[in-house]
């Protein structure tokens, strides 16, 4: 499907790449509540190329996981074209292909991959032709505004363009900066203008209020949203009613919180497996309890779970013990 169609609506919001986080189940789960798009977790072309085991579990879908995009990174044209080509002969089902120049961790983006194509914006742009030339869906780019500072952010977008992609995805932060400071509103309002694509904005959308000052303040096509979803999938529902009728939706009861871990937790065991899916749910769990009062016993009971009975009891447990004065999650607060 061409993004464009996701586009026709007001207000796209996208799941956000989260590498180790935006999984089958968390991507399901958040379609349910209202996103209009989801990405795979990254996977390195190289690792793609040689169809690795544990690269490919990366790329588990299924029908309803849909408009989904997958996220490319790599520094070499060989290894991306014939990670394309793996995907082609796999008749890998995916609607958009997406290339990594935002990741700020250090050993990938000190060896030129990820946000260190940032400082190469002539490099990017090559290897973004190579991708445009052999993807047969459409292509998209995620940036950040720079390495230490934005000056040049309009000039990587643009280079970026020039290079024939669909869209382009722009995290208002610089590398240095990862994940924390201000997120630089006017710089990502500089790209907007300066693109004739569509321009999707990241950063700090934690909360509906945090949506529309994205949308007001930068003019952006639409917004991907990451560790606002993560525990907290009814963002997507909170954000939408809010743009369209200006109403602030009541934070989620208790009650609704155990239903939807439940069946998150559900849907994890059928992807993974009993032991995996316990595994890869524990941290969910942390975060669908943030700032519930007195949590911190039940919490650390998580970390030691094992089978799907234990995980079924301390949901459970949730569910029945939770204390009522729940309401203040970090995500209100910083609304
Ligand atoms: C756990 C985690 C993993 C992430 N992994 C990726 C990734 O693989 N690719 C990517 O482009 N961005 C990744 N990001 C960045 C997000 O997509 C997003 O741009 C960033 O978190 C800023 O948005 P936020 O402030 O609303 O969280 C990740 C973020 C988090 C929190």
């Amino acid at each position: 499907m061409k993004f464009k169609k996701i586009l026709a609506s007001k207000y796209p919001l996208i799941l956000a790449p989260m590498a180790g986080v935006s999984s089958l189940p968390f991507r399901i789960i958040s379609r349910e509540f209202g996103a209009q798009y989801a990405f795979l977790e990254m996977v390195h072309a190289r690792s793609l190329s040689y169809g690795s085991k544990q690269t490919m579990e990366l790329l588990s879908t299924n029908e309803n996981d849909r408009p989904l995009g997958l996220q490319l990174l790599s520094k070499e044209e060989e290894y991306i074209k014939s990670a394309i080509k793996r995907l082609d002969e796999y008749k890998y089902k995916y609607d958009m292909l997406d290339f990594n120049a935002a990741c700020p961790v250090r050993k990938i983006s000190n060896r030129g991959e990820g946000a260190g194509l940032l400082q190469k914006p002539r490099k990017l742009k090559k290897l973004l032709k190579v991708i445009v030339k052999a993807s047969s869906v459409s292509v998209s780019v995620k940036i950040r505004l720079g390495w230490d500072n934005s000056d040049e952010a309009c000039e990587i977008a643009m280079h970026a363009e020039d290079a024939g992609i669909d869209v382009l995805f722009v995290h208002g932060r610089t590398k240095v900066q990862a994940y924390k400071g201000e997120v630089d509103y006017a710089a990502i309002g500089r790209i907007k203008k300066r693109l004739n694509i569509p321009v999707i904005a990241s950063g700090n959308i934690l909360s509906a209020k945090r949506a529309k000052q994205m949308f007001d303040e930068t003019g952006c096509d639409g917004l991907l949203v990451a560790r606002g979803a993560l525990g907290n999938p009814w963002i997507f529902k909170e954000i939408t009613t809010y743009l369209e009728k200006g109403i602030l939706l009541k934070r989620p009861t208790i009650e609704e919180i155990a239903d939807v871990m439940q069946r998150h937790f559900d849907l994890s065991v059928e992807c993974f497996g009993e032991r995996r899916g316990v595994v890869r749910f524990r941290k969910f769990y942390v975060w669908y309890t943030r700032g519930v009062t007195g949590i911190r016993p039940l919490r650390e009971k998580v970390m030691r779970t094992i089978t799907k009975e234990e995980m079924n009891k301390v949901i459970e447990k949730f569910r029945n013990e939770a204390h009522p004065g729940y309401g203040l999650t970090s995500h209100t607060i910083l609304s």
